[in-house]
């Protein structure tokens, strides 16, 4: 039996919402290798494995749209930005991405509310819910970035960085 319908504004919001996923994994990427650059091989690591968790959000929204007999369009992926002045800047703007991200998911959230949508309401779920987490461990990176005012205790957050945020703050 063919799968019901998924509504064409979902699908619209979905399609988005994954390339955005897409685009948040290369921007962590772009992160990770001016960590790389600085000699910040724990933040490197951090972020690259943000990198990874970006796109396996991407593959969740991806498999739910083949799920429905979807075929997902990939767009083209934006530059990532890489000039970053320290690494304070760097928190600052994995928090914007973010918060944009969040932005993202409450606008798929809606569309699937308005069009009583239920599958992707509840895909929502998890997002919303995960974008709980990635705004709190943004936050807490920005406020230890900020208390590591020496060179001394800036090495000390990029040896344990990888540990401290495990994976419970992924
Ligand atoms: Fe896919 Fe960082 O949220």
């Amino acid at each position: 039996m063919p799968a019901s319908p998924v509504p064409p504004a979902v699908v619209t919001e979905l399609q988005r919402q994954f390339n955005q996923e897409l685009a948040a994994a290369h921007g962590y990427q772009a992160i990770s290798v001016w960590c790389t650059t600085q000699n910040l091989t724990g933040f490197a690591a951090f972020f690259d494995k943000q990198s990874g968790e970006e796109r396996a959000h991407a593959k969740k929204i991806i498999d739910h749209l083949v799920d429905r007999s979807v075929d997902p369009l990939l767009a083209a992926v934006p530059q990532p930005k890489q000039d970053f002045r320290s690494l304070l800047d760097v928190a600052q703007y994995a928090e914007q991405m973010e918060q944009a991200n969040t932005r993202g998911i409450n606008a798929v959230y809606e569309a699937a509310l308005t069009a009583r949508d239920f599958p992707a309401q509840v895909l929502m779920h998890w997002f919303i819910n995960e974008q709980v987490e990635e705004e709190a461990w943004c936050a807490e990176l920005i406020d230890r970035v900020r208390s590591a005012s020496c060179a001394g205790s800036l090495s000390d957050l990029d040896r344990h960085v990888v540990r401290i945020f495990s994976d419970d703050k992924g």
